[in-house]
């Protein structure tokens, strides 16, 4: 009965969008988001165009299949929440660094290498990255913050309670600069509790402001991803799974999803009045690579990178993406994998659709 009802309700609600949005009145006044590369739609290429790790991402082949040029997304061309954007009949969301834009729709506080815990943590245990920059969640929140009097100064609740709040994928880049670091799979497995926490404070941080619809992501299954298959590689079998992923770096992913999706059922307590939705990366990546030719990908390359240089995962640091003379696969849309790290245009096609109507999204975007 539930789910016939929750069924209805989600055909209601896409009829009334897709009326909305062929009228062009968006549901949401206003599409907020923050996170890292997979969200990043221009903050780094602004704030770091020429950093090493960063500056590949303005070359071609980045942007090739739907921008037709780099635009700082770490990606062949769109994000998840360009598609959610548009599904809202909102643009696509300025990045919130871009000067001379107009924030009134939205801006995206999102920046690649981005991580939840501050950069002083990173610091007092002495973990080094040349990817690591001053832009944690709390920093890019704070962003938000002083953005607000520009947009809404005394209106702020009314104008937030018709916007849309995502907090992106914060947590893989925590994970991934103490693994470079040196620091062992257990150190890792004991900060899970810290960083979920920290995510769970800037969901309520923006709670507190009035923030009604909000959408918290969980993180990527890291041992299906051709940069830790390559540089943490294991000379015993049994370290990877089935599918050919590393078991201990999948199962940190699963650690730190079930406390955040646990943390976002006590948010909804909370916060009764609020519509909070906790959508998966993880889940998708893993139906992806389980099974690629349901999806258009081609069988085979599940966990290569379309774009890169190397085997057995076409994944070198060294050469990678973006530098001179490193190749792109001819069809990227047969990919999951972009660079090695991010995903192709067509698996965030296929993940956004998964996020707005289900299934990897509890609750879908369009029910909120
Ligand atoms: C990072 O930026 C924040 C706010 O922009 C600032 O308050 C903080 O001091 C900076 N931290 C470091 C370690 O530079
Ligand atoms: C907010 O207040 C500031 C200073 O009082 C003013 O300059 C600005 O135009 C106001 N913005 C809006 C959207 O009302
Ligand atoms: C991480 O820690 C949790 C809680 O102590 C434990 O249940 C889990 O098995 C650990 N996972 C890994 C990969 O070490
Ligand atoms: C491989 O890993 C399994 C399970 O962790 C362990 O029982 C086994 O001893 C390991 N084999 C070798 C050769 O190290």
């Amino acid at each position: 009965m539930n789910a016939v009802l929750q069924y209805l309700q989600l055909l209601l609600l896409i009829s009334f969008l897709h009326h909305a949005s062929s009228n062009s009145i968006p549901i949401f006044n206003a599409f907020y988001s923050f996170g890292s590369s997979y969200e990043d739609t221009g903050n780094i290429a602004i704030l770091a165009p020429t950093a090493p790790g960063y500056r590949n991402l303005l070359n071609p082949p980045y942007g090739e299949t739907f921008f037709n040029r780099p635009t700082g997304r770490a990606s062949d061309g769109r994000l998840v929440i360009d598609r959610i954007a548009v599904c809202l009949g909102l643009p696509f969301i300025p990045p919130s660094l871009a000067q001379g834009q107009d924030f009134s729709k939205g801006a995206n506080f999102a920046v690649s290498g981005a991580t939840a815990l501050d950069l002083t943590f990173f610091q007092q245990n002495n973990i080094r990255n040349s990817l690591l920059q001053n832009t944690s969640l709390s920093v890019q929140i704070e962003w938000f913050e002083n953005q607000k009097s520009s947009i809404c100064n005394t209106t702020c609740v009314e104008y937030f309670t018709k916007s849309l709040f995502a907090l992106g994928k914060f947590g893989d880049n925590d994970y991934l600069y103490m693994l470079f670091g040196g620091k062992t799979i257990d150190f890792v497995n004991s900060t899970v509790p810290l960083v979920v926490e920290t995510i769970r404070s800037a969901a309520e941080r923006l709670l507190n402001q009035g923030v009604m619809h909000l959408v918290v992501s969980g993180i990527r299954p890291n041992g299906c991803i051709p940069v830790v298959l390559t540089y943490f590689p294991s000379t015993n079998r049994s370290d990877y799974d089935s599918l050919g992923c590393l078991k201990v770096y999948n199962n940190i992913g699963i650690y730190h999803n079930t406390l955040l999706s646990s943390a976002v059922k006590q948010l909804r307590l909370k916060f009764p009045l609020a519509k909070i939705s906790f959508s998966d990366y993880y889940n998708p990546i893993i139906d992806f690579v389980s099974n690629p030719s349901k999806y258009g990908f081609t069988s085979g390359t599940q966990l290569r990178a379309c774009c890169g240089t190397g085997e057995p995962y076409n994944f070198n640091l060294l050469a990678n993406c973006g530098q001179a003379g490193v190749p792109a696969c001819p069809n990227p849309s047969t990919f999951i994998n972009w660079d090695g790290i991010h995903l192709t245009d067509a698996s965030y096609d296929i993940i956004a659709d998964g996020w707005l109507k289900g299934p990897y999204a509890d609750p879908p975007i369009l029910v909120l």
